[in-house]
């Protein structure tokens, strides 16, 4: 795909209007990555922020509707909601119990869910680390890691261990995720840390809450050796602390802003079906953060 960017190309048309809704929401980069694929695909796309009050998702949602949004992103605290207001939902969406993608259209509101396609790609494409035939260790059983796992298997991989803090929610995902992960013959296990098999893992995913308060997961030192990639679905402008472990064990560590940007990109392709260059977007976002704000 080129990259060309046409900033002149739809000068004077009128747009489509989409948002990303969410409480809080200002800090959301949606809005920038939006308007930057908007500008190299040339399509008529306006994308704005809205904040909802906690209880006040629906009446936002369909006042946005009868203004004439044609779709809508949702972040915290509101994934569930958009789940539960959707009249039709895709197969990732239903498994991962969760919409972060809405399109409105005449036959009703349609959720999805791009997080868990968004964390591959950036896995695939823009780090070069093939998933098919791979061991994963994903760390957490919560709405994030919930949202990650069909969209692992459907990469074909070799053996998927779910761990978590309480390994019962570890228990409840391989027991919802079995019969997927059989179609495609991957072992699936998981459980309490215990779980964690004996051997480097090629890619491990912290999916946990615990970088917002600088914690780290419970994981074997002997699951990260040089050829892993440790992939944190956080991001902000310093490494985190499973990152930094990561790499002083020899794995190569990624944070999760390339995921926000590929969740973003497959939403916009739901949306107007032109598929958007993610890698140029996470360079201009990666450099933004590196800048101190002035
Ligand atoms: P999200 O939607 O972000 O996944 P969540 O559903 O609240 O949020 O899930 C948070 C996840 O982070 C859970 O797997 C949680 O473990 P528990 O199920 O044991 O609560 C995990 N988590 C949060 N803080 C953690 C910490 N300090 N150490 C390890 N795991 C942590």
């Amino acid at each position: 795909m080129s990259a060309d960017v046409n900033v002149n190309a739809n000068v004077g048309v009128a747009r489509d209007r989409y948002a990303v809704i969410g409480n809080p929401v200002a800090h959301s980069k949606s809005p920038y990555i939006h308007a930057r694929f908007a500008e190299q695909t040339g399509e008529p796309v306006e994308y704005t922020h809205l904040l909802a009050p906690v209880d006040g998702f629906v009446a936002q949602v369909r006042a946005f509707i009868d203004a004439g949004g044609r779709g809508m992103n949702v972040t915290v605290p509101f994934k569930l909601d958009a789940h539960a207001l959707a009249d039709r939902l895709s197969p990732r969406a239903a498994a991962a119990g969760a919409v972060n993608t809405l399109s409105f259209r005449e036959d009703g509101i349609h959720g999805d869910n791009t997080d868990g396609v968004g964390l591959v790609r950036d896995i695939e494409v823009n780090l070069g680390f093939a998933l098919k035939g791979a061991r994963i260790l994903l760390l957490g059983a919560g709405g994030a890691a919930r949202g990650v796992v069909l969209p692992m298997l459907d990469r074909l991989p070799r053996t998927l261990t779910i761990v978590n803090r309480t390994s019962a929610k570890a228990d409840e995902l391989v027991a919802q995720f079995a019969a997927a992960a059989r179609e495609v013959d991957c072992e699936l296990t998981g459980g309490s840390a215990k779980a964690i098999q004996p051997h480097t893992y090629d890619v491990i995913v912290n999916a946990t809450a615990g970088s917002l308060d600088a914690a780290l997961p419970e994981c074997d030192d002997a699951a990260f050796g040089p050829g892993t990639l440790a992939y944190d679905m956080m991001y902000s402008a310093q490494p985190t602390v499973f990152m930094r472990h990561a790499q002083t064990l020899g794995a190569r560590a990624a944070d999760g802003l390339g995921m926000l940007v590929e969740q973003a990109a497959e939403s916009f392709y739901i949306w107007r079906g032109v598929r958007p260059d993610g890698a140029p977007v996470l360079a201009a976002l990666r450099a933004m953060m590196k800048t101190p704000a002035a």
